[in-house]
């Protein structure tokens, strides 16, 4: 029995390959640093429903097609009530999403690729009592989030940040909630379905619930010289940092370094704090001084989170929606895993030990 899954691969794939001992993503064949802040969303979604759908088109026509499909799931919004708004936004957008029809089609995966991107800035806007704004087809994909999100055109340093974002965290391998979705398309359940699997899986705090929490750690230490009591604090209360340690990467996220950068390109014309970059650098460095000292026998590195939070912040984004964003990008990779499992793998069924009573034998 392996308690975790460590190291049991249980599926092929053509998508991704996450290096943990070197520290490198590849994604169809490109090397993080070849598509983050290069390539746009729509092209590495386009990448990774390539030889998936046999109707889908060259880039730009799908680009449009995904600019059209914002527009079309927008129309779900009338769905968003106070008993939405009452959710946290992962959930609210969860529960508007699974009102789209279930299938295995180019439409029914552009529909849902779509659909965080068209629902998560108009349930922010209604949460705080303002109109949601329209999707704009024309726009890329992140310029058209942030118009919706913002009301304003946004700048090309801060459409470029959340476009190397939403490239960044697209796809990695067979993480939980990619397994989630794998799991459901390995019963022919439907996209629909896949992908709400893969955004329960992503919510919790181990997986893609950490940024939220980390604006809190640095709200809470608040300035640099606070950072080792406050860490010390924490984990002496048996609390886990987050945006440290990964099951995979042995040494420091490649995608953590790619979002630093994103956020450094873009300080200037975004909401990001005066300070705040200082002040997560020194809290990155006394986290890794201080994991090191408690734990010398694990690698706890930083990982995708810690750096996330910081660009998801200076875009406008408050900290309970950051997951949402997360998913945005990474239902193009749950997409991707579901119709390769449909097409290439069988049901997934492992086995489990029991451990439990026997039945009593009659005397
Ligand atoms: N802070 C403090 N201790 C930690 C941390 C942390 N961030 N990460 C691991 N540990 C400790 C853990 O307490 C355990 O100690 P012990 O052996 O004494 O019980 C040991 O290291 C191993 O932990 P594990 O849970 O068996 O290791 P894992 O491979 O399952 O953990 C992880 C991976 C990401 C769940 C974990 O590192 C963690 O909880 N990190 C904080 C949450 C976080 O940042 N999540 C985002 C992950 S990256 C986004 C994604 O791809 O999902």
């Amino acid at each position: 029995m392996s308690q975790g899954l460590d190291d049991i691969i249980a599926a092929e794939t053509r998508l991704s390959s996450v290096d943990g001992a070197h520290g490198i993503l590849v994604v169809k064949g490109f090397s993080l640093d070849q598509i983050a802040g290069q390539k746009s969303f729509e092209d590495v979604a386009w990448l990774l429903f390539g030889g998936l759908f046999d109707d889908l088109p060259d880039a730009r026509t799908f680009a449009a097609q995904l600019g059209h499909a914002r527009s079309e799931v927008f129309d779900l919004v009338r769905y968003i009530d106070d008993g939405i708004l009452a959710l946290p936004p992962m959930d609210g957008v969860r529960a508007i999403m699974a009102r789209i029809a279930d299938g295995e089609d180019l439409a029914t995966a552009t529909r849902l690729l779509a659909a965080p991107a068209g629902l998560l800035p108009a349930f922010l806007r209604l949460r705080d009592g303002q109109p949601p704004l329209a999707p704009d087809p024309r726009r890329g994909h992140a310029a058209d989030m942030l118009h919706m999100l913002n009301g304003q055109v946004a700048g090309p340093e801060t459409v470029g940040a959340l476009d190397t974002y939403l490239v960044t965290v697209a796809d990695h391998g067979l993480n939980a909630s990619t397994f989630a979705a794998r799991v459901v398309a390995s019963t022919w359940s439907g996209l629909t379905s896949s992908v709400l699997a893969g955004l329960a899986a992503l919510k919790g705090p181990l997986h893609g619930g950490a940024p939220g929490p980390i604006i809190a750690m640095l709200d809470g230490i608040a300035t640099p010289d606070n950072a080792e009591a406050w860490i010390e604090a924490a984990l002496a209360r048996g609390d886990r940092l987050m945006g440290f340690g990964h099951r995979i990467y042995k040494v420091r996220d490649p995608r953590a370094d790619a979002l630093k950068a994103a956020v450094r390109r873009m300080a200037k014309g975004s909401n990001l704090l005066p300070g705040r970059l200082k002040l997560a650098e020194a809290v990155e460095q006394a986290a890794l001084e201080i994991l090191h000292r408690h734990k010398p026998d694990r690698p706890l590195d930083v990982n995708v989170e810690f750096y996330t939070a910081l660009l998801l912040e200076a875009l406008g984004f408050p900290p309970d929606a950051f997951t949402a964003v997360f998913a945005t990008g990474r239902t193009a990779g749950w997409l991707a895993h579901a119709r390769e499992q449909r097409l290439t793998g069988r049901l997934i069924r492992p086995q489990s030990s029991y451990v439990g009573p026997e039945p009593a034998v009659a005397a």
